[in-house]
Order: C-alpha cells, then structure tokens, then sequence
C-alpha cells in the first residue's frame, strides 16, 4: 500500500449560492440544515421532469441484479412484494394506491450518475444510492421515517408530502413494512416537477401521489454505531494475531468447579487488552467498508483489449469509474470497491480528480504531466476487472 501525502486542494467552492438549494450556498446548506431540519426547495431543478418513463422503471424492476419492491395498499392493509418482477405482474395492478421503488438507479444508468453529481458537496461517503418510485393516483409508502438524510427531487407529476417532526416513531407491529402506528402531520407541501424536499433523519413523511408521478429519492445513509462497531469488529477479526494463550500453572482447587473463577476473567482481560487500533485502522477500514459492493452487485465485464488500444481510447475518449464502482480516500490511501490500491505516487492527482468528479476527461489527461506507463497500465487493469469504463 502507498500512502499519498500531498493531496491537490480541491478547487471546488461552496459558498456560491446554488439553485439545487434555492439560492443559498453549499455551506450555508450543511451549516443550518443538513442533518438538522427540513428545507423545501421549489424549482431546485427547475427543468427536471425525470429520465427515466414508468415502463422503463418497470423493466429495470424486473430485471435480476436489480433491487426494487412493489408496495400497494388495499382494504386498510400493507402489502410489499419483492423484486425482480415478471413483466405480467405489471398489467394486473389495480388504477391507484400502489408504489413501485427501484433501488440503485445510478448503477444503471449515466443519466443517474450526472444528477448525483449535482450533489457532490456531501462527501461520496456518505451517499448511498438514487432510488426512483413510480406511483398512480394515491400510491405511496405510508407514513415513516427513514436513517437517511434524504433529497427528495420531484420528478413527472405531483406528490403532497406531508412531514412532521414528532418524537414518537413508533411502528405498527407486524406490518411488512415501516409505518409508524401515529402521525401527526405538521407541514404539507405540493411537490411538483422539479422541486425538492430535504428530509434530515428521523423526519416523519408520507409522500401520496396526486395523479400519476415519479420522485428520484437522493439517499445519504447514517450507519447505525452498532452496525460501524459490528464492521469494525468483523475487520479486526480478520487482521489482528495475538500470540500467547491462556495459562493456568498457578490453578488454586475451588469450592464449586461450575464458577469461572476471578482469575480466568482477569487474564482473558488482559489478553484482550492486547487488541490496540488507531485512527490509522479505522480510516483503512472505513476505505474498505464504504467502498464494498454491496453482495447483489456483479461488474459487467468489458471486451478484452489490449493496453496499447485502451490507452489510444483512454486518451482519446477519457474515462470514467463505472456506475457500481466506488472510490475513496481514506487517510491519503485510495480505496476501490472494498481494496486498498497500489498505484504509483506521482499519478496522484489523476486519481484524486477521477476520485472527485469520478471522470478523466481527454483534456485532463493531455494537461497532466504524470500520465506515465504504470499509470496507463493500472488503468487498464481497472478497465479489464470492469471498475472504470470509457467517458460517456
Ligand atoms: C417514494 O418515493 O414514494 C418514497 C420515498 C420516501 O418516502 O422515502
Ligand atoms: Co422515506
């Protein structure tokens, strides 16, 4: 592993006012409501109607590596199916009260990866996927709250959302899916195309479509400490050796052999006092967990071809990492889906920029001076393992 120890200032600023945040800055933005309290933003996109039409967000429900659900509610009940979908599934729903949801949208599509882009003053690790839902007349999840900070962007239609900040999020018992058993709606909003609702965690919502219409949920997960420190745990597992075992020459006889004696439990104490971690491990394991595909994920594979001709389309055409692909910095190390990576030090800022905006362009690659051979060669490897693909 190679450690980079002069990170390239990122150049981005962000304190210009934004129209995705209705006029204020990126920094005012994290500063007075990320992970704080609601922010309705009309005409945060204000030609976005969507790219995605009902039927193609069906087909990408029925197909195999994709995660998606239908929800629908019939006679005062929630039922929830699973994906992937028979397409004859679809011509049997009743005109109105059900939802269909795809999960990872930005793994299929560019269109997806450009709107993420958008919001890129949250960093990459944070960010989880870009769900779309496609609802009728009065379809909808139901009230819930969700461990997201969430952007909830309108596409094609109208959806009322009601939210409310109330403390008791409690759930119905036995549903099949989160719905808290109280609501009390305290704000309602009209959505429509192109606006956008920020819901920090915990926020109870219940989104109900007006018509038919579609909303692209940008999704920015807060593990929970018991999940980081269940992972953390897992990666210490597997890397840490302590040496010794347990010894007992100095054993007294007691009263009742069932008692595990005092001195057992202070010696097993001290043997796990023996695991030590720093900061140092805790960013070279968050690299490699957030960076992990999750376990539905499968890399397309390219057409084989050889470093000679991928380095002329390389140059010519630019790259960029492939839409399952994940890259992060952790600790001045680069990790890609779930691996510390070794690339020579002086291709640094290469990475850094194809890290950040997740693309190479032919202009940035003729500007830098540091395209050299180990460079193009691990390019090619990432190319050939289906990690980065050629510039769209
Ligand atoms: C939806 O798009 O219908 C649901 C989004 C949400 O409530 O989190
Ligand atoms: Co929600």
């Amino acid at each position: 592993m190679r450690y980079h120890r002069s990170m390239k200032k990122n150049s981005n600023s962000h304190s210009a006012p934004l129209t995705l945040l209705g006029g204020i800055s990126a920094e005012t933005f994290l500063k007075e409501y990320w992970h704080k309290k609601p922010l309705l933003i009309r005409g945060a996109m204000p030609d976005f109607e969507g790219f995605l039409t009902p039927n193609e967000l069906a087909g990408l429900a029925c197909e195999e590596d994709v995660q998606s659900r239908l929800i629908s509610y019939v006679k005062k009940v929630w039922k929830l199916e699973q994906g992937p979908f028979a397409e004859k599934r679809f011509a049997k729903l009743p005109d109105r009260d059900w939802t269909l949801l795809v999960q990872s949208v930005n793994h299929h599509m560019q269109e997806a990866n450009d709107l993420l882009q958008q919001f890129n003053f949250i960093p990459q690790a944070r960010l989880d996927d870009l769900m779309v839902s496609y609802a009728p007349d009065g379809g909808g999840v139901g009230p819930h709250f969700d461990s997201y900070d969430v952007f909830l962007l309108q596409g094609c239609g109208q959806r009322i959302w009601h939210i409310s900040e109330q403390e008791d999020l409690t759930l119905v018992e036995g549903a099949p899916l989160r719905i808290l058993k109280h609501f009390n709606t305290e704000q309602t909003f009209t959505l429509s195309a192109g606006d956008m609702l920020y819901l920090p965690p915990q926020v109870a919502h219940w989104g109900i479509a007006v018509g038919d219409c579609m909303t692209y949920s940008i999704g920015f997960r807060a593990p929970t400490a018991q999940e980081l420190a269940g992972k953390f745990l897992d990666y210490l597992h597997e890397r840490r050796r302590l040496s010794g075992r347990y010894a007992d020459p100095e054993l007294a006889p007691q009263a009742n052999s069932a008692v595990i004696g005092q001195a057992m439990v202070a010696q097993v104490s001290s043997i796990l006092d023996g695991l030590k971690w720093g900061d140092e491990d805790v960013a070279d394991f968050l690299g490699q967990y957030l960076t992990e595909p999750k376990s539905h994920v499968v890399f397309d594979s390219p057409k084989q071809i050889s470093q000679q001709a991928f380095e002329k389309r390389m140059k010519s055409q630019g790259i960029q990492l492939s839409f399952k692909s994940q890259l992060l910095i952790a600790n001045h190390v680069y990790y890609l889906n779930g691996e510390a990576i070794t690339i020579e030090a002086d291709a640094e800022n290469l990475l850094a920029q194809l890290s950040n905006t997740r693309k190479l362009t032919p202009q940035e690659m003729a500007e830098a001076t540091n395209l050299g051979d180990a460079f193009i060669a691990e390019m090619h490897a990432w190319y050939l393992a289906g990690c980065i693909i050629f510039l769209q």
